[in-house]
Formats: structure tokens, C-alpha cells, sequence
């Protein structure tokens, strides 16, 4: 476990950071944070380094890693025939929450990208993450630093929780700031496609690249289609007491609770400050995410809501939703998928 300063680590942190990189040099996996979640590094182009985070956080073998490099020029190494809308999309979004899929180069390790032609990379935004690549010199795949299934890292003590003795060290560089993972854009199409809506929005995109379009299977509430991003199939984000999406008022929100609770239930509530003010019922778990005029602090708060129930006694949770524009559609996306698209409507 290594506290380092998040501005300037390697001025105020730099044998933290070089014990760290030692251990990835190593082949070990090491946690450490991104501006979007917390991820679980490891070299990207030893194979035993990347079975070794399949193997910590449990994750399935067909669901492929993002590789998190800090400087463009190790992209040759990674990646071949990156097309024009890629070229324009990390001028303007990288280093950012911004995963681009691209076709592969030889030599990445085959358990990276799961068997895939493609490679997921990116450029994360945070000075931990970039010195740890920096000073082990190595390109990072790391998937979110949690065991699978959970809600993503927004904390070193997350992290703790999942995967302490699982893995060789935690690098805490304090709380993420975007709080959602990043925005997976496939740019190995004609029209790029967002196939994991995230911290950069479509609207931010099609500014920079014109027509984007969106994965058709991120709509399918039954989730009929096969989604191009394999990760998105699976369960994830899920507290252990089920979540439904309660779509309506305020007034609407408390009589689900009472209803709720006169079948005796132990509720949670997953709502922003505004709504709680409104809801008099006593005897609820209520959890803050922030205010509904700023999705921004909902997205970083949601995570951490989602788990901190866990540490209660509820049996349900019911959660606030929020419009579908802008970072809202990423928060929308990983609620949906915390409910198993269970929704109460007005
Ligand atoms: O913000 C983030 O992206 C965080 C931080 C640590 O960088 N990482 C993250 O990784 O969320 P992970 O492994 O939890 O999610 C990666 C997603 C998965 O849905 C995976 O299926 C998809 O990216 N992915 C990876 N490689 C892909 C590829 N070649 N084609 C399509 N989807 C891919
Ligand atoms: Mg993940």
C-alpha cells in the first residue's frame, strides 16, 4: 500500500512510485488510479503478467483488457493503420476518459484483447497513472480494480475490499475524479461507435469527429443483442441487495418505499439531495449522490453509493434516475445494469 501525492509524484512520492513500477516490471499486477476508476496494471506484452489480473479479479478470459499508454509514440508498438476519425478523437480527447479500438499489432499479448484483431487504448489523465507507465516504462493493460461483477474503484479502500492478497500493491493517489470508466469508442468502422458510453459524451464526440453512432445492443433493456464491447454482457456494478430504477416524482418514489416497507422490507435509497429532502418516510438507508442539476457529482458519487449499501442492512434499493444527455447516459447505462434493467414506473 503506497500513499503518494496525486499532483506531483514523481517530486513527492518517487520511491513509492519506483518500489510500484519495480513490481510491474516484475510481471506482478499493481492497482492505481486513473481520473475515471482505479485500474489493475499490468505489462501488456508479457502474458503472464495479464493472466495474473484475470486471475485476481475473477474476470472471464473472453473479455478483453484496455492497454493505458502515456505517450503517443508507444502506440507503434501497440496498434497498425490507425484511421483518420482515431487520429482526430486523441488530439482532442487524450490524455482523457477516451478508450479507442483499433486494429492490434503483433506482440501485445493474446490475453489482452481476448483474442481479438483489436486493442482498446488510452491515455489516462491522472499524474499516478502516467508515472507509473513512465517509470516501468511499460505499456498497462488494466482492466477497473475490481473483483468482477462489483461496482468499479472509485477509492484505494474499494480496492482493498475486492482484492488485498490477491494482487502486489495498491498505489492510493486518493478519490477518482470522473467516477465512471471511459467512453469505448470502436474507430475500426466506418462511423465510429461508442460501445461503452463513458466519462467523454457523445455530444463531445460528434463535435470532434461529426456522425458517431452507439452500439444497438446498449438499448436493448433484454439484452437480446450481442454487444461488440464483451464486457458489457456481463452482470456488473451490482450491490448485493437488488436495485430497482424508480422512474417518476418524488411522491411517486415515497409510496414505493412505503409499499416497500409495509411488505417488510429494509429499503435503500439511492437518490441526490434534492429528492431525499422530499421523501419524510423515516426508517430508510438514503445515500447522497450529489444534486440532480449536476451530473458531473452524481457520476462520482454513484460507485461508491452503489457499494457503500453493501455495509447496511437493506434488502432492497431503490434508485433516482437521471436524463439520458451528456454524462447521463453513461450514469444511466451502469444503473441500468446494477437493476438488471428492473425499472418502477409512475
Ligand atoms: O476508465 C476505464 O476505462 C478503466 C480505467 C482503469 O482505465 N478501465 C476499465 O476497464 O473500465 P474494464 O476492463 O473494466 O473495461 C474495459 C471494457 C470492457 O467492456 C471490454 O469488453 C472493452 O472495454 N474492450 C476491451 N478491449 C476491447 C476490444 N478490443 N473491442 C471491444 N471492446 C473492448
Ligand atoms: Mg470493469
Amino acid at each position: 500500500f503506497w500513499a503518494v501525492d496525486k499532483e506531483e509524484p514523481l517530486k513527492h512520492s518517487y520511491p513509492q512510485i519506483m518500489e510500484a513500477a519495480g513490481l510491474l516490471k516484475e510481471n506482478e499486477v499493481v492497482a492505481f488510479p486513473t481520473e475515471t476508476v482505479y485500474g489493475l496494471g499490468a505489462n501488456a506484452l508479457s502474458d503472464q503478467a495479464v493472466l495474473k489480473i484475470f486471475e485476481a479479479k475473477g474476470r472471464p478470459s473472453d473479455n478483453p483488457l484496455i492497454v493505458h499508454i502515456s505517450k503517443l509514440e508507444q502506440l507503434t508498438e501497440l496498434v497498425d493503420n490507425v484511421p483518420e476519425s482515431a487520429h482526430k478523437l486523441m488530439e482532442a480527447f487524450w490524455p482523457g476518459p477516451l478508450t479507442l479500438v483499433l486494429p492490434k499489432k503483433e506482440g501485445v499479448s493474446q490475453y489482452v484483447t481476448a483474442g481479438l484483431e483489436t486493442l482498446a487504448v488510452r491515455m489516462p489523465d491522472h499524474a499516478v497513472a502516467r508515472a507509473l507507465i513512465e517509470t516501468s516504462g511499460l505499456p498497462l493493460a488494466a482492466p477497473s480494480a475490481n473483483l468482477s461483477g462489483k461496482p468499479s474503484p472509485t477509492t484505494a479502500k474499494h480496492v482493498e475490499e475486492d482484492l488485498i492478497h490477491r494482487i502486489a500493491g495498491i498505489v492510493d493517489g486518493g478519490a477518482t475524479g470522473v467516477g465512471l470508466e471511459s467512453t469505448v469508442v470502436d474507430c475500426t468502422a466506418e462511423t465510429p461507435m461508442i460501445l461503452r458510453p463513458g466519462g467523454v459524451t457523445k455530444e463531445e464526440l460528434e463535435k470532434v469527429v461529426g456522425k458517431v453512432d452507439v452500439d444497438p445492443a446498449l438499448f436493448s433493456q433484454v439484452e437480446l443483442h450481442k454487444p461488440k464491447s464483451p464486457g458489457m454482457k456481463y452482470t456488473h456494478y451490482a450491490p448485493i441487495a437488488p436495485v430497482y430504477l424508480v422512474e417518476g416524482s418524488a411522491s411517486f418514489m415515497e409510496q414505493t418505499i412505503k409499499g416497500a416497507q409495509l411488505k417488510g422490507h429494509k429499503v435503500g435509497l439511492l437518490a441526490t439531495d434534492n429528492t431525499i429532502a422530499q421523501i419524510q418516510t423515516t426508517e430508510i438507508t438514503a445515500i447522497s449522490c450529489g444534486t440532480n442539476n449536476d451530473l458531473a457529482t452524481v457520476a462520482s458519487k454513484l460507485y461508491d453509493g452503489l457499494r457503500t449499501f453493501n455495509a447496511t442492512d437493506v434488502d432492497v434499493i431503490f434508485s433516482e434516475t437521471f436524463p439520458r444527455t451528456g454524462v447521463g447516459a453513461a450514469i444511466m447505462n451502469r444503473l441500468e445494469k446494477a437493476a438488471g434493467h428492473k425499472f418502477i414506473k409512475e
